[in-house]
């Protein structure tokens, strides 16, 4: 196989930054995007790193990620996979309600994704080739405690990529929607609770890896706490809420 290209964002740190190390291991040319320079630049240093670029970006600027686009096509190749794995989270509190503190999240976790996805889609679809995963969460299939600003965003990424993926097939391009549960990374370290079924970047980043193979729409992991959510999220409300209530204390 010839050079394989991918691009990811939110390579500093986390899910994406295992990512990036996971398949430049496997011999892609990963084109790796966040804010944080020294980390990108210490990750493309690592001596076991093989093929990977740094390209300083902040998903909220638009014309930023159509330039990084343009740059990493042409310093590196055509873009053959696209992993949208920017993100931040900030806990809700009704109590102490911020619209700033939402707006933030959806400028990064929501629009983030739509100015990238802005930036490859031209490209994708005139070579009817691609693929395209966007990050969203298990926090996204429905309503969590603490998780209004947050579950809201990933809501809707899982919505976009399913909404888009009709118009994607038609062009040749693989769409994929992410929905990690817990993974050890700087975003839950923050999470005073305890994590059911977390589980270790390197784990979550092979089997996103796994998924970026096939063309399944949803690559979750782990698995079995996808499932237990999916089937609370087809309970009737009542329960639903009765269980949560109950399951979380909250
Ligand atoms: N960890 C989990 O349990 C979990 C579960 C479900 C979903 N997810 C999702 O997985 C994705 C990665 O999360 P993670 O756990 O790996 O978190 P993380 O370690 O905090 O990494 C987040 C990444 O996003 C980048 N980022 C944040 N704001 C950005 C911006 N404005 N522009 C560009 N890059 C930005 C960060 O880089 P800079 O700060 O350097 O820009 C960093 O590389 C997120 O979308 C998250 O919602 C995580």
């Amino acid at each position: 196989m010839g050079k394989r290209i991918v691009w990811i964002t939110g390579a500093s740190s986390g899910i994406g930054q295992a990512l990036a190390r996971r398949m430049a291991a496997d011999g892609w040319t990963v084109a790796a995007s966040a804010r944080s320079v020294d980390a990108l630049n210490a990750l493309a240093a690592e001596p076991t790193a093989g093929s990977i670029h740094p390209y300083a970006l902040d998903v909220t600027d638009h014309a930023a990620c159509r330039t990084t686009a343009t740059a990493i096509e042409h310093d590196l190749g055509a873009i053959d996979t696209v992993v949208l794995a920017a993100g931040l989270h900030i806990p809700t509190d009704a109590k102490a309600f911020d619209v700033s503190e939402i707006r933030t999240l959806v400028e990064i976790n929501l629009m983030g994704v739509v100015h990238c996805v802005d930036a490859v889609l031209p490209a994708l679809i005139d070579r009817r080739a691609g693929r395209l995963a966007i990050v969203a969460s298990v926090a996204g299939y429905r309503g969590l405690p603490t998780a209004a600003g947050y579950g809201a965003t990933k809501a809707a990424l899982i919505n976009f990529a399913e909404a888009l993926k009709f118009d994607l097939d038609h062009q040749g391009i693989i769409t994929q929607v992410v929905c990690p549960g817990f993974v050890r990374t700087p975003l839950t370290d923050r999470n005073p609770f305890p994590m059911p079924f977390l589980m270790d970047v390197e784990d979550a980043a092979e089997r996103l890896y796994r998924g970026l193979q096939g063309t399944g729409f949803e690559i979750t992991f782990p698995r079995r706490f996808a499932l237990i959510l999916k089937f609370l999220g087809i309970l009737p409300d009542r329960l639903y809420f009765w269980l949560m209530h109950k399951g979380t204390g909250m």
